[in-house]
C-alpha cells in the first residue's frame, strides 16, 4: 500500500511521456491495431461538444464503451464522469451514477458529482500545513478547513484529454498542470490521470503526479452511485462491505482525531455485507457527527499491494460494485448533505441519501497528522496511486 514510490527512471520515464503527451504510444498503438486488422478493430471511444466555460473555452465529453455495452461519459471540465450504465441481472443497462445533463449545471454548488479530486482529497484542518518548517495556508471552503483542494480544486479545472480505442474497451488520458501556489499549495504540479475501461466492466483509474518542489497530495474519484438506476430511490437498501478493521473517528468539523478505532460491534462495521440503512440512523456520536457515514475506512492489508476495498450490492437489481485500490484508506459518504436541491437527469432531485461514494485515498488531514502514512511528494518522485471500479451482478 504505497503511494509514493522514489524511482528515478519512472520519473524521467514519465516526465518524457508527459511532454509527448502520449501521443508517441499511442501512433504505436494504433498502427499494431491496424497491421493485425483494421476490420476488426472498433470505436470505443467518441468525442462530442458538452458546452463552455464562462471564458468561451471548449468542454468535451469523451464516451468510453466497451464491447459488451458499458458506456461511461467523462467530461473535460474536472474529469467528471457524468453518466455510467451498468447491467443488472437481466442485462438491462442503466445509469448508475448521480450527475447532470448538462455543462452550467455542474458550475452551482455542486458536491462533486464525479469529479476527479485534488490537490487533497477531503479536509485539511484549519487550511494550514507545515512543510521542512515553512506553513502554507490554503484555500478554506468548508468552515474554518480545507476541502477537496479548495475553492478552485481540481474538480473545476478543464483538462487536456488524449483519447485511445482498445481492442474491447477504451482509454482517456486526462492532464492538468496546477501553478506553484495554487490554492496555496507549493510547487508546480503536473497530474496524470488515466481512465480505462476494460472488456471485464473494470474502470481502473491510475493516478500519477511530479512536483519541482516539495509538497503534498492526495487525489481522488468522487462518484455517487445509486446501483438501483432510478435516482428517487436511497441507497439505503445497498449492501455495502469494507475491507477494514478500523476507521478514523472525526471532531465535530469532521477532522480525524488521530485515532484508529476498530470497527467491531459498532455501526461502522461491514466487514460482512450489510445494508447501509442497518445502523445509519444508531445513538451514536460519530454518526450524529457525520450526518450518516462520512468517515475514511483503514483499509486491512492485502496479499497484493493493490487489494480489495469495498463492495456494494443492490439486491433488487443484482448490481454488484467492487473497489479494488493500493490506497491506505477509503472515504464512505452516504450522501448525508443531499437534500433535494439539485435537479437530477432524469427529471425528479437528488434527495437526501441518494448516492454513495467510495473513495480511495490517503487520510484527511495526514499533512497535520505525523502517525499518519505520508501525504509529501518531493521532486524526483512520482506520486502514483490505482483504483479500479468493477461491475458485475449476482
Ligand atoms: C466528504 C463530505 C462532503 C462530501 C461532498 C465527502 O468526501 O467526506 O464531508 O460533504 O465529500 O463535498
Amino acid at each position: 500500500m504505497k503511494t509514493i514510490k522514489a524511482s528515478l527512471l519512472f520519473f524521467v520515464f514519465f516526465a518524457a511521456l508527459f511532454n509527448s503527451g502520449c501521443k508517441e504510444n499511442k501512433k504505436e498503438n494504433q498502427s499494431e491495431q491496424e497491421t493485425v486488422n483494421t476490420e476488426s478493430v472498433k470505436n470505443h471511444i467518441e468525442k462530442s461538444a458538452f458546452g463552455e466555460m464562462p471564458d468561451g473555452q471548449q468542454v468535451d465529453k469523451y464516451t468510453l464503451t466497451n464491447d459488451n455495452g458499458m458506456e461511461i461519459d467523462v467530461i473535460t471540465y474536472g474529469g467528471i464522469i457524468t453518466r455510467w450504465t451498468a447491467p443488472d441481472k437481466d442485462g438491462n443497462y442503466e445509469d448508475v451514477v448521480l450527475g447532470f445533463n448538462d455543462l452550467d449545471s455542474y458550475f452551482g454548488d455542486v458536491p462533486y458529482f464525479g469529479a476527479l479530486i485534488g490537490r487533497y482529497g477531503n479536509r485539511i484542518a484549519n487550511g494550514q500545513f507545515s512543510l521542512d518548517g515553512e506553513t502554507y495556508t490554503l484555500a478554506k471552503n468548508n468552515g474554518p478547513n480545507h476541502l477537496h483542494g479548495g475553492i478552485t480544486g481540481f474538480d473545476k479545472k478543464v483538462w487536456k484529454a488524449e483519447p485511445e480505442s482498445t481492442g474491447d474497451g477504451a482509454i482517456l488520458v486526462l492532464t492538468y498542470t496546477s501553478a506553484d501556489g495554487e490554492e496555496g499549495y507549493p510547487g508546480k504540479l503536473d497530474v496524470k490521470v488515466t481512465y480505462t475501461l476494460t472488456g471485464d466492466n473494470e474502470l481502473d483509474i491510475q493516478y500519477e503526479a511530479v512536483t519541482d518542489k516539495p509538497t503534498v497530495v492526495n487525489l481522488t474519484q468522487h462518484t455517487y452511485f445509486n446501483l438501483s438506476g432510478d435516482f428517487s430511490n436511497d441507497i439505503l437498501d445497498h449492501e455495502v462491505t469494507l475491507n477494514a478493521s478500523a476507521y478514523l473517528p472525526v471532531d465535530a468539523g469532521l477532522i480525524p482525531t488521530g485515532e484508529l478505532r476498530p470497527v467491531e460491534g459498532t455501526p461502522f462495521d461491514f466487514t460482512q455485507p450489510k445494508a447501509v440503512g442497518k445502523e445509519i440512523e444508531a445513538d451514536n456520536q460519530q454518526i450524529q457527527r457525520g450526518g450518516g457515514y462520512d468517515h475514511c475506512w483503514v483499509l486491512n492489508e492485502t496479499e497484493d499491494d493493490f487489494g480489495f476495498a469495498a463492495s456494494a450490492y443492490h439486491p433488487e437489481t443484482g448490481r454488484v460494485l467492487e473497489v479494488y485500490t493500493d490506497e491506505p484508506g477509503i472515504q464512505f459518504y452516504t450522501g448525508n448533505f443531499l437534500n433535494g436541491a439539485l435537479a437530477s437527469k432524469t427529471g425528479g432531485t437528488y434527495g437526501k441519501r441518494s448516492g454513495l461514494c467510495l473513495e480511495t485515498q490517503h487520510y484527511p488531514d495526514s499533512p497535520n497528522q505525523e502517525a499518519f502514512p505520508t501525504t509529501r511528494l518531493n521532486p524526483g518522485e512520482t506520486y502514483s496511486s490505482h483504483t479500479s471500479f468493477k461491475f458485475s451482478t449476482k
